[in-house]
């Protein structure tokens, strides 16, 4: 028999990120909750995770019992009841501190004695959320990477005050998950974000700049780099609203390297946030990204 932690996860926050999170707990044979701001968000997301998993089985990539059982593991349901007796939160929420920290204390209260509070910031203080939630020894960072079920790496952080007990627990969480984890001091920007968002607002610049159109960018680093997809695109992934937020936090940290160009911000004001919103610096529909100069 294994002897590895039977977690209870609760997701709160069913987005582009949340629903992913869901799909690798409940894949990893986990009791997941998926919560958002009401039940119906909450099985929106469900509803995204039930199509991934019928895509990987379209591509038999998983067969139709394990893409069932998966989904039956998943119950979308409201904050409370996802964390009632979980042992582990992980909250996959904008990128706002208030909210976060709002989130962790509700969620503290129903969740286990030992429940392990987890955040997929990319960029925000883990050390502050532990202290501003009164448990700073079970308050890490889980950053999960896009699309979730595919991306091998989860970045665990470690705040001031998180304990090694978390840590190891978190590492065995991660194992179960089929994640490779790298453990990351508590720094703004983590390992990851700092150096992702910088070729992200670089190539906006050189947009900017009229260096090249988005798909010469793009397929600069793409053939030159061999990097899977080019900057603008993945900024379109990721969502140019949650781009910003990274840069303006790194921005107040770390100074002027990561100033947000303008044109990300002219492109989150239009509501043009990339692949969640069908338009960002690409169109996105079914027959696949079409790059779409500004
Ligand atoms: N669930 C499960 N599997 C999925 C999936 C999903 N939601 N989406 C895609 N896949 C699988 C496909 O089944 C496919 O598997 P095979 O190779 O075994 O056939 C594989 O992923 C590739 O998918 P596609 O063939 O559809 O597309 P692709 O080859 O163009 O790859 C990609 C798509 C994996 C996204 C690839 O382009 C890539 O790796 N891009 C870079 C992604 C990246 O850098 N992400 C990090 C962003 S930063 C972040 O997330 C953190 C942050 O803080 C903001």
């Amino acid at each position: 028999m294994s002897d590895r932690e039977e977690h209870v996860v609760a997701v709160l926050g069913a987005g582009t990120m949340g629903h992913g999170i869901a799909q690798v707990c409940a894949r990893a044979g986990f009791e997941t909750r998926l919560a958002d701001v009401d039940v119906p968000a909450a099985a929106a997301g469900r509803a995204k995770l039930e199509q991934s998993l019928a895509r990987l089985v379209e591509k038999k990539k998983l067969s139709a019992d394990d893409a069932s059982a998966t989904l039956a593991r998943v119950r979308a349901v409201d904050a409370d009841a996802a964390c009632a007796g979980a042992t582990i939160v992980i909250e996959a929420a904008p990128e706002k501190m208030e909210l976060k920290v709002d989130l962790l204390r509700r969620a503290s209260k129903g969740a286990d004695p030992r429940a392990l509070f987890a955040s997929n910031t990319s960029s925000l203080s883990i050390t502050e959320l532990g202290q501003r939630l009164g448990a700073p020894e079970r308050t890490l960072g889980t950053h999960f990477f896009n699309p979730p079920p595919v991306m091998e790496l989860l970045e665990l952080v470690r705040g001031v005050g998180t304990s090694d007990e978390s840590i190891e627990r978190a590492l065995a969480f991660a194992a179960a998950l089929g994640k490779t984890p790298i453990v990351i001091r508590d720094f703004p920007g983590f390992a990851t974000s700092r150096l992702g968002v910088c070729i992200g607002a670089e190539a906006i610049r050189m947009l900017e700049q009229g260096v090249g159109k988005v798909a010469d960018i793009d397929r600069a680093m793409e053939l030159g780099y061999r990097h899977p997809m080019g900057p603008l695109k993945l900024s379109d992934l990721v969502g140019l609203d949650v781009r910003l937020a990274i840069l303006e936090h790194l921005h107040r940290e770390l100074g002027e390297v990561f100033r947000p160009p303008v044109l990300l911000r002219q492109m989150v004001r239009a509501g043009r946030l990339g692949k969640k919103s069908g338009h960002g610096f690409y169109r996105w529909t079914d027959a696949g990204p079409e790059p779409s100069d500004v």
